[in-house]
């Protein structure tokens, strides 16, 4: 009998490679998240189930390369790049891998880029990107992990704990 093609792609995992979470047929399957920021990544993406999106979850599973991961994939969906930065802010070492018909079309490692400029606001409330005109936000990456970035402004330092209440 004549195998479907994922019935192949799937054969072709050992035992030891099995999935938590089948396969997606199109979509995007947001990998090597830091452990217990899957949530997160969902609230970056306004996901919050009431809207029929299909969406699996995995946290805390072994990684192959760095002690463990969570896992999000998301079907039909690929994402913007604000989307990717924001993503890129909470968890710099996840991998955005595009599925189209069961392959891995593209895989990028997320990459914050140098600056910063308008994802965030600065925290500190008489910085002159709160003010009543205010301009565009901007902030230094100083450090990846652990999240240091400095507001172009005022030099106020905020870390992840501070980006995330903007999420
Ligand atoms: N994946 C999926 N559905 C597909 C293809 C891949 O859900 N149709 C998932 C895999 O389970 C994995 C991720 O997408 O979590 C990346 O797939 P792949 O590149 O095949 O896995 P790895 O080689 O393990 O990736 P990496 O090297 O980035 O760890
Ligand atoms: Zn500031």
């Amino acid at each position: 009998m004549e195998l479907r093609r994922s019935d192949r792609i799937e054969s072709r995992l050992s035992s030891k490679e099995q999935l938590y979470v089948k396969k997606i047929r199109n979509g995007t399957v947001i990998d090597h998240i830091e452990p217990g920021h899957a949530l997160d990544v969902l609230h970056i993406l306004d996901i919050d189930g009431k809207r029929g999106q299909v969406v699996s979850v995995v946290m805390n599973v072994e990684s192959k390369q760095h002690g463990r991961k969570d896992i999000v994939k998301i079907e039909d969906r690929e994402l913007n790049p604000v989307e990717v930065d924001k993503i890129a802010l909470i968890a710099p070492k996840a991998t955005i891998n595009i599925i189209r018909e069961y392959e891995v079309a593209s895989k990028k490692r997320v990459q914050l880029p140098q600056v910063i400029k308008g994802i965030i606001k600065c925290n500190n409330p008489s910085c002159v990107v709160n003010a009543r005109e205010p301009v565009t936000p901007e902030f230094k990456v100083e450090l990846t992990e652990p999240l240091r970035i400095r507001c172009h402004y005022c030099g106020r330092i905020m870390e992840k704990a501070d980006v995330l209440k903007q999420f």
